[in-house]
């Protein structure tokens, strides 16, 4: 079984353990808070504890770190995880330039190490649906994907709704498009804290002339948390709230125009949900980290996809501070 350090135990912290105890060896908890360490050692008694990392570190036997502290922290931490040899698992984002970012996948590179950032709905069995749909071209070219990510939620004082709640978005709409940005715009404003958007537009733009727009907001009446693909001959639905069809597809789409009076006509067609599985995707993606840790596929491939969607954030955030008043 792979060691493993769990590093930052708070709420999501204490999630990614549940289910790396169930998949590895957890021999390390760590937390700069002692008291957090402490409460969340009765459950784990045969792992050590520390508030120290470079404890964590120091150890040889550790093969794997899992870092889940607060976002500024991550770039760090990770960065001397690999250089200490260690495979990496850290939460989203990894780093919040895209410089960083190229530096921990050039370091996990040359040290052969894993480095795997925790974008969670690319695990999520929906999602993969979803992407086998665009690839297999029934939905015909893809036009535009936007995202809804709202609800009266949890309010951040210190990350805006970008870094908080678009990153998920951002992650799944650059896996299904496949392309980077060419132009990016973010609208928003911070009305409860001074510089901390509760409430982002995003546009995107790609080269292929696909278009992308996210609406992200903790201030909102309405708990959203969907993704809508329209294709120029079918359209289909993520939808996270819906506890069975979380894909629909509907075979909606314009129609040419007649040849005789050149007007567009629609089809609505039928509307269908595959059976997509119900399996955790926190679990599939702890299980997809520990697979790379033993070899098994490319340990890069998730850093690489996900250098991208720093760079994306880095790109609208720089828009959205240009627009701020
Ligand atoms: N993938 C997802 O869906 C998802 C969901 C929630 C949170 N997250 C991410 O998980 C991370 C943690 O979020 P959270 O809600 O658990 O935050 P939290 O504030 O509840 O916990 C963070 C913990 O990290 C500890 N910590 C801070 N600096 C540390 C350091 N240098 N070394 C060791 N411990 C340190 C803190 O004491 C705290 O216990 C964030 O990056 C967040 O974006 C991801």
């Amino acid at each position: 079984m792979i060691r493993l350090a769990q590093v930052g135990l708070g709420q999501w912290g204490k999630k990614l353990l549940r289910n790396f105890d169930a998949l590895a060896e957890v021999v390390w908890l760590c937390d700069v808070d002692e008291e957090r360490c402490t409460e969340v050692m009765q459950q784990y008694p045969s792992a050590r504890m520390t508030a120290t990392f470079d404890e964590v570190l120091a150890d040889g036997t550790v093969e794997a770190v899992a870092i889940a502290t607060p976002v500024p922290t991550h770039y760090e931490l990770a960065r001397r995880a690999l250089e200490a040899g260690k495979h990496v698992f850290v939460e989203k984002p990894p780093a919040m330039r895209g410089a960083e970012m190229e530096e921990l996948c050039e370091l996990a590179e040359e040290r052969g190490r894993v480095l795997m950032p925790g974008h969670l709905l690319l695990y999520h069995p929906a999602v993969r649906a979803l992407k086998e749909i665009v690839d297999s071209g029934d939905l015909g070219d893809v036009l535009c994907i936007y995202g809804n990510r709202q609800n009266l939620g949890t309010i951040r004082t210190h990350e805006n709704a970008l870094w908080s709640l678009g990153v998920h978005d951002l992650s799944v709409l650059l896996f299904l498009i496949d392309e980077e940005p060419s132009e990016v715009w973010a609208h928003g404003h911070a009305f409860l804290n001074p510089r901390v958007e509760d409430i982002v537009f995003c546009y995107l733009r790609f080269p292929s002339g696909k278009i992308a727009h996210l609406h992200l907001s903790w201030l909102d009446p309405h708990k959203i948390r969907r993704i809508t693909v329209v294709g120029r001959d079918k359209m289909a639905v993520f939808d996270d709230m819906e506890p069975e069809r979380k894909v629909t597809v509907y075979d909606k789409a314009p129609e040419e125009p007649t040849t005789t009076y050149g007007e567009w006509k629609t089809r609505t067609g039928d509307i269908y949900s595959p059976k997509v599985p119900t399996t955790e995707p926190l679990r599939l993606e702890c299980e997809h980290f520990l697979r790379l840790v033993t070899g098994d596929g490319d340990p890069l491939q998730a850093a690489r996809d996900g250098l991208v969607v720093v760079r994306a954030l880095e790109q609208l955030q720089a828009s959205l501070e240009t627009v701020r008043v």
